[in-house]
């Protein structure tokens, strides 16, 4: 079942109840300021679009990092209010609860257009799907309206129950039905070849993920600290690279599985005798044993290189090395600057490679960069995600 178009949705002098992902990454020390703004900006279309079509109210739900049912100044979504006030021009109201008696006046009060609701997990019965905060929540709206794609892997009030207030009322955001699309058409029939870059720090962490892409994909490209159990599981030595006994048997066992010959590992390194110490070069497989890699060397990113320039279709979920420190940076800057210049479509899902095409600035030539961390790659293992499954079918 396809979702419906936020275009095609009639909203003239309706009042939306609208859940959005804003959870952004702030500054550890006041004031606090949003660091990285982009979930909020890849929201703005959809505001824009309900202001468009004449809504009388828009009332904004979100969560912000994991306060755990409890108020905790910290997590005030008032940074994410004066980001939206300054970025649409207008005023946007925070309550100062999502459920105290001030909202209610707030929603009768015509001359106010937008309003943000507290942190929704300030409440204990968000995380819990509590029906009775979904129901208060829901009284907010005539429709609901769910952009939220970065939390729709989460059984929420705001993100699931409320779907069952809302039948054949509820639509998803332009940004969650982008995210959607995207997404699926690497499930669907995606053109072939298919070549997936895969990053990060554990396989553990990823072993699904690595799983699904090895039925979707032509090739599979490894690189990032997920690296080196995968070289080490093949005997190759790894010096004192971050590697784990449970990760090295779960590559042992990927290895086994990958009867194509699918999985490429790299063939070169940047290593350190420290975390982030001076960068040495390494232009074999094997690392020396006083030696810790922190990134892919030029041997590998012209191979993987190779790979991607005949690609049709790219995935590409987790960084090639330490890039937060420019020494070790280039394997994961090179994957972006090839995939960025290829006809492909091209997808990057997943905080940390995210970030990294953003701090690459070339975020504009992939066809598609996730707003999603854990709901990007619970949709790809999993092909759904159950605020989107609510959205399409209700709650039963
Ligand atoms: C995220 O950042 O992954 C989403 O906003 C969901 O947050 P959560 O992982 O705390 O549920
Ligand atoms: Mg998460």
């Amino acid at each position: 079942m396809q979702l419906k178009s936020l275009h095609d949705v009639e909203l003239k002098g309706k009042k939306v109840i609208a859940r959005f992902d804003f959870n952004v990454p702030l500054s550890k020390t006041e004031p606090r300021e949003i660091t990285d703004t982009s979930r909020i900006d890849m929201a703005i279309p959809t505001i824009r679009l309900m202001l468009e079509k004449g809504v009388a109210k828009i009332t904004m739900i979100s969560h912000l990092g994991r306060p755990d049912g409890k108020v905790d100044p910290k997590y005030s979504l008032e940074p994410v209010a004066e980001y939206l006030a300054k970025k649409l021009g207008m005023d946007v109201i925070l309550s100062e609860s999502a459920i105290d008696n001030g909202v209610k006046n707030l929603l009768q009060l015509p001359e106010t257009k937008l309003v943000l609701l507290e942190n929704i997990r300030f409440l204990p019965g968000e995380e819990k799907n509590d029906m009775d905060l979904a129901d208060k929540l829901a009284t907010y709206g005539d429709v609901y309206i769910n952009d939220a794609f970065g939390a729709a892997h989460r059984k929420h009030s705001s993100t699931f129950g409320i779907n069952n207030y809302f039948k054949g009322r509820a639509y998803p955001g332009l940004l969650m039905k982008k995210e959607i699309d995207s997404l699926g058409a690497l499930l669907e029939k995606p053109a072939k070849p298919f070549v997936a870059v895969i990053g990060g720090a554990k396989v553990s962490d990823k072993i699904k993920t690595i799983e699904k892409m090895l039925v979707l994909v032509d090739t599979l490209l490894i690189g990032g600290a997920m690296a080196y159990p995968f070289l080490k599981a093949k005997g190759i030595t790894v010096g004192t690279s971050l590697c784990s006994d449970e990760d090295v048997s779960l590559a042992k066992q990927l290895l086994q599985a990958d009867k194509g010959g699918k999985i490429q590992l790299p063939k070169d390194h940047i290593t350190s005798l420290e975390f982030g110490g001076a960068p040495i070069p390494c232009a074999g497989q094997n690392i020396p044993s006083d030696q810790m890699g922190l990134d892919i060397g030029p041997i590998t990113i012209k191979a993987y290189g190779d790979h991607l320039k005949t690609a049709k279709t790219i995935f590409w979920n987790g960084p090639m090395g330490l890039f937060e420190n420019k020494n070790f940076a280039k394997g994961t800057m090179s994957i972006a600057e090839i995939i960025a210049g290829t006809n492909s479509f091209s997808v990057v899902g997943g905080g940390d490679s995210v970030a990294a095409v953003q701090q690459s600035g070339m975020a504009e030539k992939f066809s598609h960069v996730s707003s999603g961390g854990g709901a990007s790659l619970e949709f790809i293992e999993k092909g759904e995600l159950p605020g989107v499954q609510a959205l399409k079918f209700g709650v039963y």
